[in-house]
């Protein structure tokens, strides 16, 4: 038998690949299945519980996502969340009907009655709800188990068949005591045992990675950034010196960053793989001489990537798979049948477009950042990977306002690194989503000892976000700022100036091009 798992069947909810990371987190082994999944495959034994995502649709659509209803004489335990609470009562001979009042966002629910998924939860207590629709009459042989000002049926379940239903999302953190009712199903009604650990996802891609390729080779590119450090550590675990990994230094990175990836991945590393390291950053800077426009900095420094990678590459035999570090928030959360987008983002430039592969090895596409650390941890990947800060593909190169120099890279890398040095030692390198220093393009007048200078302005940038879509700036102590720009300022040839940027995406962007 396979191993014991819950399903999570994908009805088009934003929340889809969540609820499964939400019982993973319980150490249960959980997937995210198209709703159009054969019922034979619900019906093996390692199925322990089903649970129905949210969705767009209402039930009554034409064209709305419906399953099976023999999946209720599985015999297995059903957990419907929102859209998925309305399709059981729906199919159930309940009714659902067009709310006038739509909740969204925090609600506050009051419990009726026992629960046997509800039973942990406070009354009255904060929960994340997201429907127009509702349900107005419940299928024979259901009760109400939580009710709201606007929807008297915000949670029902019989617990006789199995089946539990929350109009509300137990999976998202406003629901503050959500994950009580995603233990509760797992655990008491499905009878998972928390057994299933990192460790045992890292055994299991070991496999999976050995049957998907067999003993031909595969290409990775290392960027140095998270996910492609633990993908290869993770193929390189599973075929060894099959895996073949080309790290291009476009000569944009930050200061000693192309060493620390040599050290971990190099001949002298840790890991068992072929590391193909390639110092370019010669053609680049030459590509990039008197190039000020952002968008073609962009272009200039992705297509050069993609050049120095497939030159690389092809000087390399029978290289029959390519793998990417994708993992989950990289892919386009399209909802019904999400389908691996190829990530091009990272990648600077996308795929190389000349090059033919049997197919792509993509061993993290269902992780969270978090999971992705935890594994790498696991691996025995160094902090300073494992935790290191997002950094743009097209590296200094956005970080430097018009034309790139080798002189301005060094200016950069030498500001950054001090920043990053205080930072950490007054112990705030983990409180902030992503701080670095940058390169105005103002040169202004100065005095240093006696003399006049006409030095560049460096500027820092400290900002505290979740999803890096929005931003605040992050108010670094005025202690620590004054030592880092005293620092920048005295050890820093070409800087006379270090200007503090207090901006907001939006209106600004992270990077500053
Ligand atoms: P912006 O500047 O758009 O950045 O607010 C949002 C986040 O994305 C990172 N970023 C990039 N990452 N390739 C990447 O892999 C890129 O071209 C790129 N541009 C921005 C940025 O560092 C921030 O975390």
């Amino acid at each position: 038998m396979d191993k014991e798992k819950i399903v999570v069947v994908d009805f088009g909810g934003q929340y889809n690949q969540l609820i499964a990371r939400r019982i993973r987190q319980c150490h249960v082994y959980s997937e995210v299945w198209p709703y159009t999944v054969a019922l034979e495959k619900l019906a093996d034994p390692s199925v322990k519980g089903i649970i129905f995502t949210g969705g767009p649709n209402s039930v009554y659509d034409e064209k709305s996502p419906h399953i099976d209803p023999k999946i209720f004489s599985l015999g297995k335990p059903i957990l419907g969340i929102c859209y998925g609470a309305q399709l059981i009562a729906y199919e159930l001979g309940g009714e659902v009907t067009h709310a006038e009042t739509s909740e969204y966002g925090k609600t506050i629910i009051t419990r009726i009655g026992d629960s046997k998924i509800l039973g942990r939860f406070s009354s009255p207590s904060e929960v994340f709800m997201s429907h127009t629709d509702r349900v107005s009459k419940l299928p024979e042989g259901f009760k109400a188990t939580a009710k709201t000002e606007h929807c008297p049926i915000a949670a029902f379940e019989a617990p006789d068949k199995l089946i539990y239903a929350t109009q509300f999302h137990p999976e998202v953190r406003h629901t503050l005591e959500g994950q009580k009712a995603l233990e509760d199903f797992t655990y008491n009604i499905c009878g998972c045992k928390p057994t299933w650990k990192s460790e045992s996802f890292i055994t299991e891609q070991v496999e999976e990675i050995r049957k998907q390729v067999g003993d031909k080779k595969v290409l990775l590119g290392l960027s140095g950034g998270v996910d492609s450090a633990v993908t290869a550590a993770l193929i390189s675990k599973a075929i060894g010196k099959n895996l073949y990994c080309v790290f291009v230094d476009h000569g944009l990175l930050r200061k000693n960053e192309a060493k620390e990836v040599e050290d971990v991945f190099g001949p002298n590393g840790k890991f068992d793989l072929n590391f193909i390291p390639v110092d370019a950053s010669k053609l680049f800077f030459s590509k990039l001489q008197g190039v000020s426009d952002p968008e073609q900095k962009r272009k200039i420094i992705g297509a050069t990537f993609l050049e120095v990678f497939e030159e690389e590459t092809n000087k390399l035999d029978d290289v029959e798979f390519l793998a990417q570090g994708t993992i989950y928030p990289d892919r386009i959360e399209s909802g019904l049948g999400i389908s691996a987008k190829i990530k091009s983002h990272h990648n600077v430039g996308g795929l190389p477009k000349n090059m033919k592969f049997k197919g792509l090895v993509e061993p993290l596409k269902n992780l969270f950042k978090d999971e992705v650390r935890e594994v790498g941890k696991l691996l025995g990947l160094p902090d300073s990977i494992v935790y290191r800060q997002p950094f743009p593909g097209p590296g200094l190169g956005v970080r430097i306002i018009g034309e790139v120099t080798p002189e301005k890279v060094r200016i950069v890398q030498e500001a950054d690194y001090i920043y990053r040095e205080e930072i950490k030692k007054a112990g705030l390198d983990k409180n902030i989503s992503q701080y670095f220093a940058a390169l105005s393009n103002m040169r202004s007048v100065g005095v240093m000892g006696d003399s006049r200078t006409y030095d560049y302005a460096v500027v820092l940038r400290a900002v505290q976000t979740d999803d890096f879509m929005t931003a605040k700036p992050y108010l670094i102590p005025n202690d620590v700022m004054i030592n880092i720009v005293d620092r920048i300022v005295n050890e820093v040839k070409g800087v006379n100036r270090v200007l503090y940027d207090f901006t907001s995406k939006p209106p600004s962007t992270i990077e500053l091009e």
